[in-house]
């Protein structure tokens, strides 16, 4: 089977809405998805995470949509790694095209001068044994958890601070909407390094590298992509050091939807309650300012129990299972 990789310019709405189209028919065999919107894609494809967007294509087959994919690297950290990843729409699968799509992701990747691949999919078929056909190793396994915030009794976040407050002694909150003051990017950078220690399992990865300036490319690019931003840090009071952060977005185009990212807490500061003092105060926080908010989303490595613990503990619960695999080129 032929396949064409048409890669798409955010400034390409045709393109871009083709894209959401496809997207969405493969998000729809998996209810508990979010749909995507043009809105978000064209934004992916401006800003990406953090101001590195990663290259999309339409995979075409005699002229016509029938996938997409994606190779997503880095200049931080981890030069030989890439992230690729092909869908195919539900109508168009096994006739070959989700292999030539894959193999061409891969070229991509590979004249990109990156040999280290990793890819990520439901745990579901095909995810398994596609990635088993095409020679990838299963390295990890991730959960989506997702707090409803509709089903959790009233008072649980203010209990869940109370009860982490009578433990955290030494330690104050300080809560940042939007950018960051210039003075704290380096500070906020060593803070995030913490998510390092998060469990890799056995993905072949080398440690993110965080710096101020990625930082704010970090939050211009959640900002300029529609999300409000909070971020709540937990400070030592003896040595004013950061010993502690959480951050959550909110979708402004659907400020029902809500997501978790990078909760840390720095080494020397395990084991005062903060993670959970953290995020039970974010969630105050959002009840506060996000009043049309249904939904946050969270990823954990599976295996990562002190954060998935406190997850529980704010009502969480598991949406899926998604599986990340690796290989060499
Ligand atoms: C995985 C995906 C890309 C496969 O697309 P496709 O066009 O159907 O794939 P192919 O026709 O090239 O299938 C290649 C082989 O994968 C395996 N496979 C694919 N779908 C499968 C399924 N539903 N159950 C079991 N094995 C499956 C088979 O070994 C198949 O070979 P065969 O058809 O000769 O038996 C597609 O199902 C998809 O988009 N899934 C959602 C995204 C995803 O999970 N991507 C994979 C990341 S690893």
């Amino acid at each position: 089977m032929d396949v064409h990789l048409r890669e798409v310019d955010a400034d390409d709405r045709d393109a871009v809405e083709r894209y959401a189209a496809v997207d969405n028919a493969v998000r729809a065999l998996s209810p508990w998805v979010h749909p995507t919107t043009p809105y978000r894609v064209e934004m992916m494809l401006r800003n990406g995470w953090d101001g590195e967007p990663g290259r999309h294509f339409l995979v075409q087959a005699a002229g016509e949509d029938v996938g997409i994919a994606s190779v997503d690297t880095t200049e931080y950290d981890n030069l030989d790694l890439a992230w690729v990843n092909a869908a195919i729409h539900p109508e168009h699968r096994r006739r070959g095209l989700g292999t030539a799509a894959f193999d061409s992701v891969v070229e991509v990747a590979r004249g990109m001068g990156r040999t280290k691949l990793g890819t990520d999919s439901w745990d579901d078929e095909p995810g398994r044994s596609f990635a088993a056909a095409r020679g990838w190793d299963l390295k990890s396994t991730a959960i989506n958890r997702r707090q409803h915030l509709g089903e959790l009794e009233p008072g649980r976040a203010d209990r869940l601070y109370d009860e982490a407050l009578a433990h955290v002694g030494e330690y104050e909150l300080e809560r940042i909407e939007g950018r960051s003051p210039a003075d704290l990017l380096e500070p906020l950078a060593v803070a995030t390094a913490a998510i390092n220690d998060a469990p890799l399992d056995d993905l072949d990865i080398e440690d993110e590298v965080f710096t101020g300036d990625r930082v704010a490319a970090y939050e211009n690019a959640q900002l300029a992509s529609g999300f409000r931003l909070y971020r709540i840090i937990a400070r030592h009071r003896g040595t004013g050091e950061i010993a502690g952060l959480t951050v959550a977005t909110v979708d402004t185009e659907r400020p029902a939807q809500g997501h978790q990212h990078d909760t840390s807490v720095v080494r020397a500061h395990r084991g005062h309650r903060l993670g959970l003092w953290l995020k039970a105060d974010m969630m105050r926080w959002l009840a506060e300012t996000e009043p049309r908010l249904e939904t946050i989303d969270t990823w954990n490595a599976e295996s990562n129990d002190h954060m998935i613990g406190v997850n529980e503990r704010l009502g969480y619960r598991v949406m899926a299972r998604g599986l990340e695999f690796q290989r060499r080129i």
